[in-house]
């Protein structure tokens, strides 16, 4: 039975991501490919026309439940009955990879989970998108991290954590001396701790949304952390210069909320 459901997790994984670096392969042989994508408001392949691109990417320009999204206080329902995010991480071997678009880090053996209404979540990989993707009262900080989990039904849950410019941040001083030469093939970087990355609060948003890259599925649980972070200038333009031109700059802008429910988590009595 475990190693069923490992098997399916394996299957799971691999669909998943391999759904994702499409247009990264595209981007890494540097051909003019149909299935690229930009950032570039305004232009042809830009994110108001992702949607028209590919047949499979159509809910990018038509889904209601599109992420990133603006979390605005006044809009959001505070509740102490989602309870406290569980997170249970562990150590373990992970490879780097840029996928053109952006720079991932993929765990291979178990790094642990979160769960989520009494459903467990596993980690499999995190990215970092520079400006952020989600902004705080039409804030935009300067890079924002996703942590993908997956459950074993191929569900997504996505933490994302902000970071304004400031202190550097320990978890990205670790991985950045292998960014410099990352390529389109993996490359180990050892035992990473994801228990290493700080929340720095217990509030956290909710909300049902989208992968914010295409294909842009929709069905993703996100859990935003209300506490903005700092990592240093010189950690974000590492990563903006080891990603592929023209993603230097890779934030989808916010997409509309269209009546959706977002809860803000905080601890005790409100
Ligand atoms: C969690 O469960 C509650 C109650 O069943 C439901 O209303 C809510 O949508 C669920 N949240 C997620 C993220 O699945
Ligand atoms: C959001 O920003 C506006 C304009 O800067 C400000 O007036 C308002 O108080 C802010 N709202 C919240 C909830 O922070
Ligand atoms: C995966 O998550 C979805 C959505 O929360 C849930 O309906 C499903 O039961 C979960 N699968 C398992 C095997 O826990």
């Amino acid at each position: 039975m475990a190693t069923q459901t490992n098997l399916l997790l394996v299957l799971l994984t691999s669909l998943l991501l391999s759904s994702l670096p499409i247009t990264t392969r595209a981007a890494a042989s540097e051909l003019e490919d149909e299935h690229e994508f930009t950032y570039e408001e305004g232009s042809e392949k830009g994110p108001e026309h992702w949607g028209e691109i590919d047949p499979h990417w159509r809910v990018c320009g038509n889904g209601e439940m599109q992420s990133p999204i603006d979390l605005l206080d006044k809009r959001v329902e505070v509740v102490s009955g989602l309870g406290k995010l569980k997170r249970d991480y562990r150590p373990a071997p992970a490879a780097v990879m840029n996928r053109g678009h952006d720079i991932m880090i993929e765990w291979k053996g178990d790094a642990g989970k979160i769960n989520i209404n009494r459903t467990d979540y596993y980690l499999k990989q995190c990215h970092w998108h520079s400006p952020s993707e989600h902004t705080f009262n039409k804030s935009r900080y300067n890079l924002e991290l996703h942590l993908v989990h997956i459950n074993s039904s191929g569900r997504i849950a996505v933490i994302g954590i902000t970071y304004k410019y400031g202190r550097h941040d320990p978890f990205l001083a670790r991985l950045i001396p292998y960014f410099g030469s990352v390529g389109s093939v993996e490359n180990d970087v050892g035992i990473i701790n994801p228990g290493d990355i700080k929340f720095g609060s217990r509030k956290y948003y909710r909300y049902m949304g989208s992968l914010t890259v295409p294909p842009c599925t929709e069905g993703v649980i996100w859990t935003m952390v209300k506490k903005v972070r700092t990592a240093s200038e010189e950690q974000v333009r590492a990563i903006r210069d080891a990603v592929h031109d023209g993603f230097e700059q890779n934030a989808r802008p916010t997409q509309q909320q269209n009546g959706r429910t977002v809860l803000l988590y905080t601890p005790g009595p409100l």
